[in-house]
């Protein structure tokens, strides 16, 4: 759907979208304003956010196709839900153009509507071939009748962030057979043209730097694993040690040995949702020009049953040379991030990470799909990084580390084993990553397990891939690197 700013309304538009606030006298420059005001109140609209009342009214002679939406009490959130309805209530109606009228409202509350609109019509055809006329999206065009500039920031930002969540999307949502270690590579190698450094270390690289813990999850896949970094400096150099953004990128987890169960297990080609926020907001936050200086790296491999798999009870050694007894072959992920978070450490010297993964099923015994779970070493970033999740509504909830917990991952054979006990399984999993933070370096680790994928529409998003993280990590840097 295409998004344009005019200052007059178009003659072809089918459908006249007038805001409303919450509780706000409706008033509107047509002919029919009275009946149009009278009956929505007789159908309860309030102007509450996403509130929607439609009505076709007659206007000199002409039929038009009027629509109140509720934007609540006039927060961001609020108008990107708002935003998210017109998508949700047009996007297969059979309409094409539609039009806001938006005098009045800031270029901020505008591209706060946009974002919703556009992000609440992604979604992948791609594999459908027999769709009808009537299921194929109509909406094409969205006109935004405003004195606001359409190269104004917030509008350059909402475009920004619309590319990055797709990319993210994109990756999540792509089967397993699709996307592999090498495709999600290449699906990257384009944010190049954007002034993102991108650099991939291959399997005989990952061995020569001894990372025995990424390279064990990977060795029963015939899919060869990657290292995929992004590093983008905004900051003219200014800023010698970036944030780094860690991302699990396990592009199909079957447990491996350890086999999961079948029911459900095609939900594991989105087990590389971390990886698939970092690439995101890289995007993002190049083409927005983000005055910071960030990398991002993922830690991409298949988790497979296969002859020549790892089994539970192998001892691996990691690239910090710490040695990890495998209990079970299915917590992989924290195998994979000890050595992309120490490669990244090393490599990168940043002050900050953030590492986000689908890690752990317990996170979403403990929070369902409403919070991802966040561990840290530090008050400061946690602080920070649930502020921007309460800002952007990808919302985070802390959980407690310390040393009993890390206790009940000591293994009798080797520094420490990849489980701990039945409970408190996702913070033994934290306490994993933990070992592999640096002194000095503030981390954050993000279990995101219950937030990447939607089996229900939400207000921005379809059923599937949710994008999470990419506003999040977007609206951090903006807070505190870009500050
Ligand atoms: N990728 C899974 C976690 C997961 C589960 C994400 C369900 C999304 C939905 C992870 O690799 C995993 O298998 N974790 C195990 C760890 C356990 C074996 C210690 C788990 O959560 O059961
Ligand atoms: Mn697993
Ligand atoms: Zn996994």
């Amino acid at each position: 759907m295409d998004v344009t700013v005019t200052a007059t309304l178009p003659a072809d538009i089918e459908c006249r979208i007038y805001p409303v606030a919450k509780d706000a006298a409706i008033q509107l420059p047509l002919e029919s304003s009275g009946l149009i005001a009278e009956a929505a109140k007789a159908s309860r609209f309030t102007g509450e956010a996403g509130g929607w009342f439609e009505i076709f009214v007659t206007e000199g002679g002409q039929t038009v196709r009027a629509v109140l939406l509720g934007t609540g009490e006039g927060r961001k959130t609020d108008y990107e839900k708002a935003g998210g309805t017109i998508s949700a209530r047009l996007l297969t109606s059979g309409v094409k153009r539609i039009a806001v009228i938006a005098d009045g409202l800031s270029a901020e509350s505008l591209a706060a509507l946009s974002l919703g609109a556009r992000l609440r019509s992604w979604r992948i055809d791609t594999y459908r071939t027999k769709q009808t006329e009537a299921q194929k999206p109509s909406l094409e065009s969205l006109h935004l009748i405003s004195e606001e500039k359409a190269d104004a920031p917030a509008f350059v930002h909402a475009d920004a962030l619309v590319s990055g969540i797709s990319l993210t999307r994109e990756l999540v949502a792509e089967p397993g057979n699709i996307i592999y270690p090498e495709s999600f590579v290449e699906r990257c190698k384009g944010l190049a043209d954007l002034g993102i450094e991108v650099s991939i270390l291959d399997e005989t690289d990952m061995k020569n730097l001894g990372m025995g813990a990424l390279l064990g999850v990977g060795q029963g896949s015939p899919r060869a694993p990657r290292m995929l970094a992004l590093r983008w400096d905004g900051s003219e150099g200014k800023q010698l040690n970036p944030i780094a953004f860690v991302g699990k990128g396990v592009t199909f987890d079957t447990g491996g040995i350890s086999l999961k169960p079948g029911a459900g297990m095609e939900d594991m080609k989105w087990d590389m949702g971390g990886a698939g926020a970092v690439a995101g907001v890289m995007k993002a936050l190049a083409l927005r020009k983000a005055k910071a200086h960030v990398v991002g790296v993922c830690g991409l491999v298949e988790n497979m049953p296969d002859g020549n798999a790892q089994r539970p009870g192998d001892v691996v050694k990691s690239m910090s040379g710490q040695t990890v007894e495998v209990i079970n072959t299915d917590a992989e992920g924290r195998l994979v991030l000890a050595d992309t978070l120490w490669w990244a450490q090393e490599t990168f010297k940043p002050k900050t990470v953030i590492d986000l993964a689908t890690l752990t099923g317990a996170i979403i015994a403990a929070l369902g799909n409403e919070y991802a779970g966040i561990f840290s070493n530090d008050d400061t970033l946690a602080g920070q990084i649930v502020k921007a999740g309460e800002d952007t509504g990808e919302r985070l909830w802390r959980f407690p580390m310390g040393d009993a917990y890390d206790k009940m991952i000591d293994s009798p054979i080797a520094d420490m084993k990849n489980m701990g006990s039945r409970y408190a399984g996702s913070i033994t999993a934290a306490q994993f990553l933990k070992r592999y933070i640096k002194d000095g370096v503030a981390w954050a680790h993000l279990d995101i397990a219950g937030m990447v994928w939607a089996d229900k529409p939400g207000s921005l998003h379809d059923k599937g891939a949710t994008g999470y993280g990419v506003r999040l990590l977007d609206q951090l840097v903006t807070d505190v690197a870009e500050a």
